[in-house]
């Protein structure tokens, strides 16, 4: 009995699994990590933190543990009018993205800027903070760790701010409806960018998990939509019932994200709701109900939020 050809074989094996796994995994690795970050990247780093899919720290996808972008008008500390500034503010204890707490994901160029003139080394989890998105002279977009170079305080700047948007929970939301099942975020440089905009480029990606790409789209590419359509209003009665403004439209209802109170603090009575406008359908009364807008810390803000961020 002649071993000899098992022996071959399992040599074979071995080989082909090793050259796919350095292929699969380490060539794409040296790849990333000479990319570095464009702008959009850190932006969406600060927007989403560190992971909006299945993670421990959200085993639920309840869009725990994640950052608030803000719109400022004015400086956190000094009351000062200062030009509109996003920033992303990171309550204690708050996951920072992968490009704050890894060396090799933001890129050397944006790192160094980042640590020289952003100092994003002084930033500590535990303590949280508040980050901007800046370039330099010559255009190498860094993060700056403003609660060092300006003083501002997570807690000042979530008070003082114009705006607030819970994007980051939002993606979780996105994730966890699966509404990646029909939509992309990723428009494809083919005739595609003439309806849904700019196809990303290298470098967008880096520090996001997981990207939300899709795969087989049934329905519009939405990385842009939020340059398209802004309307909260439109947003709210689409989420609602997608029919109430395209009556074809294949879209599931997403009216469950508005959970029990709405923004006036009324119950949400979901099938007594359905009953007024079937009766409004049947012509028994002249007007529908009014869609309930969703309270400021429901499911469905933060879905919103996410979606009208997309720009
Ligand atoms: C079964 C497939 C399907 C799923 C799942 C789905 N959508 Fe849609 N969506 C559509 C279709 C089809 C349209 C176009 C018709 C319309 O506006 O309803 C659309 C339209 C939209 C639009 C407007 C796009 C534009 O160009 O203005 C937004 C925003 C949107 N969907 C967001 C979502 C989000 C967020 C989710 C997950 C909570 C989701 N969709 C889940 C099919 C889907």
């Amino acid at each position: 009995m002649a071993f000899r050809e098992y022996r071959i074989g399992c040599w074979m094996f071995g080989f082909a699994l090793s050259l796919s796994m350095f292929v699969t995994i380490i060539l794409p690795g040296l790849d990333i990590s000479s990319m570095s970050s464009t702008k959009i990247a850190l932006e969406k780093q600060l927007t989403y933190g560190w992971e909006t899919g299945f993670n421990y720290y959200d085993p639920f996808l309840q869009g725990k543990d994640k950052p608030v972008k803000v719109v400022l008008t004015k400086d956190p500390m000094t009351g000062k009018a200062i030009d509109k500034t996003d920033a992303f503010v990171f309550p204690a204890g708050t996951h920072f993205p992968s490009g704050l707490t890894h060396d090799g994901i933001l890129g050397d160029d944006v790192q160094k800027a980042s640590e020289e003139l952003g100092k994003i080394g002084q930033a500590d989890e535990a303590q949280g903070g508040v980050f901007l998105v800046r370039s330099t002279a010559d255009d190498v977009p860094y993060i700056e760790f403003a609660t060092a170079t300006k003083g501002w305080t997570a807690d000042a700047t979530l008070k003082a701010a114009d705006e607030k948007l819970l994007a980051g929970s939002g993606k979780t939301m996105f994730v966890r409806e699966g509404c990646w099942w029909c939509h992309t975020l990723l428009p494809e440089q083919t005739q595609d960018w003439q309806s849904f905009g700019r196809p990303p480029l290298v470098g967008d990606f880096n520090g996001e998990s997981p990207t939300t790409f899709g795969s087989d789209r049934k329905a519009p590419d939405l990385l842009h939509v939020g340059s398209r359509n802004s309307s909260r209003e439109w947003m709210v009665m689409h989420f609602f019932n997608p029919r109430l403004v395209q009556p074809h439209s294949i879209m599931p209802r997403y009216d469950y994200l508005w959970g029990d109170v709405d923004a006036d603090g009324n119950a949400v009575d979901l099938p007594g709701w359905d009953e007024k406008y079937l009766a409004y359908a049947r012509g028994e009364s002249i007007y529908p109900p009014a869609v309930p807008m969703p309270a400021a810390d429901s499911e469905a803000r933060k879905l919103i939020d996410f979606v009208i961020n997309l720009k």
